[in-house]
């Protein structure tokens, strides 16, 4: 869906579509540029990274492998809780790989940070962060995201792979959702 077909639970638009995949692009460009004769390791974390991962890695023209982790560190509110759960490890072992965290979102940093901290132990060669958003606003600890595509206002978004109550995931742009969907 666009942000068109469901105007009313929406205040604005943020970033459409056509801007995400042309900084996904972009991006792609930097990531081959500094690993280039280097096969990344992508780790993907669940849910609402998936859109970001599909599109950003069909950039890339090299090979590269995937992994998904799945933490939690939200309820079905707007607020981050701080508190983080593995819902789902990694598959693979990250001894000795070039490891690439690809978000939806750092929006307080606490899960990233906890992701970070967590990989390092794991032995891995790099590591690096990529999301697709930030909230510079909102954040109660640095993390250190060398990819980055837009930085937005502190406010509950929307789409690309980002929910309220798990729907919205299918929006292919990002926007503010409307306050009378949530409160
Ligand atoms: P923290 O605060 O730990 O949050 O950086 C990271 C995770 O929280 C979710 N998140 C959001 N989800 N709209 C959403 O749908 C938002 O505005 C938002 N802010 C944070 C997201 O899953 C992210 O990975
Ligand atoms: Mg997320």
């Amino acid at each position: 869906m666009r942000a068109a077909d469901i105007s009313d639970d929406l205040t604005t638009v943020l970033v459409t579509e056509e801007q995400i995949n042309a900084k996904l692009a972009e991006l792609a460009e930097r990531v081959e540029t500094d690993y280039a004769g280097k096969e990344l390791l992508l780790v993907g974390v669940l849910k609402g990274a998936v859109m970001v991962m599909a599109d950003f890695a069909r950039h890339l023209t090299g090979h590269i492998q995937m992994d998904w982790m799945a933490v939690s560190s939200y309820g079905a509110g707007t607020k981050s809780s701080g508190v983080v759960q593995i819902r789902k490890d990694l598959d693979v072992d990250l001894h000795g790989r070039h490891v690439l965290i690809v978000e939806d979102i750092i929006d307080s940093g606490l899960t990233l940070s906890w992701l970070l901290e967590n990989f390092k132990s794991r032995g891995a060669e790099s590591l690096e962060v990529l999301a697709l958003l930030r909230k510079p606003e909102a954040a109660k600890v640095h993390v250190d995201c060398k990819y980055l595509g837009f930085d937005i206002p502190n406010e509950f978004v929307v789409g690309y792979g980002l929910d309220y109550a798990e729907r919205y995931r299918n929006l292919r742009d990002v926007a503010v959702l409307a306050p009378h969907v949530y409160s």
